[in-house]
């Protein structure tokens, strides 16, 4: 079985989902228990994520029966029910990175925000404007809290909506950034991210997708992509990546198109 910590918590997976003997699940919870004896609480993992919500499902194994858990992060404290909302642990590296490349005065556009962890994070290191999208209730709920948790009412204004009806919500053309970590569904949504970016050089959208190793080849090709910057793996040669695209840039090589 797989074992990953975060922070008081251990995940365990099968290796295919559920078919683990109740005797080896007996003796990595107790191995578990040896090496960490800080652990509140082992969840098991027992589906892969799924939707546009992408929610796993975990079963507790040991602890108090409750999904809900809390999870530090840059300074800042977030609680959310992982089996209602998705948090996407592995990017707390991009949450950092992209916090410092941000200036202050800048306003900040979060697509598909979860529970918060890149609108907070942000908000809690620069004095910026911050406008978060979630569609999923749960998570909305979740997100809410986390902001009112972490003293930032005021610094995010967080919309519990669909990414197709944005313009709905905020203006367009408004925005210096645009954070997108889409959810792994067959749906395109570039014409949200381009149209509500102010139209100059500079301004950026940070995009996460999943890329084989091929693809990034090619993407970095692109005039207006500034970057892909690998930050996970999902599987042989697939990558989780950020591409980072300069709109103006885009706008510019349109024209000459
Ligand atoms: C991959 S998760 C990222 C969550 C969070 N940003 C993180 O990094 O942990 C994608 C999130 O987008 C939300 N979502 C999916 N489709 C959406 C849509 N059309 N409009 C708004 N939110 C959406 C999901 O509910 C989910 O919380």
């Amino acid at each position: 079985m797989k074992v990953r910590y975060i922070q008081n918590v251990a995940i365990i997976s099968d290796d295919k989902y559920n078919n683990t003997d109740k005797q080896t699940i007996e003796k990595t919870v107790a191995g578990i228990l040896n090496d960490r004896p800080d652990i509140k609480k082992i969840l098991r993992k027992t589906t892969e994520s799924i939707g546009e919500e992408r929610i796993s499902r975990f079963d507790v194994i040991y602890g108090d029966r409750s999904t809900e858990i809390e999870y530090k992060e840059a300074g800042c404290n977030f609680i959310f029910d992982i089996n209602k909302s998705h948090f996407s642990f592995s990017l707390s590296g991009e949450r950092r990175r992209i916090a410092n490349e941000i200036n202050d005065g800048e306003k900040i556009l979060c697509l598909f925000a979860g529970v918060g962890p890149f609108p907070i994070i942000i908000a809690r290191h620069k004095k910026v404007e911050i406008v978060a999208i979630e569609k999923n209730p749960d998570a909305f709920y979740y997100l809410l809290k986390n902001i009112n948790n972490n003293r930032l009412i005021g610094s995010i204004k967080a919309i519990n909506a669909d990414v197709e009806d944005l313009f709905k919500h905020v203006e367009k053309n408004s925005f210096d950034r645009v954070i997108a970590p889409a959810p792994k569904i067959d749906k395109d949504f570039s014409s949200f991210y381009i149209d509500s970016l102010k139209k100059e050089k500079g301004k950026k959208i940070y995009l996460y997708d999943f890329c084989h190793a091929n693809e990034i080849d090619l993407l970095k090709n692109i005039p207006w992509v500034l970057n892909v910057k690998r930050c996970g793996s999902y599987s042989p040669r697939v990558y989780r990546v950020c591409i980072e695209i300069d709109i103006g840039l885009y706008q510019m090589f349109a024209m000459l198109l």
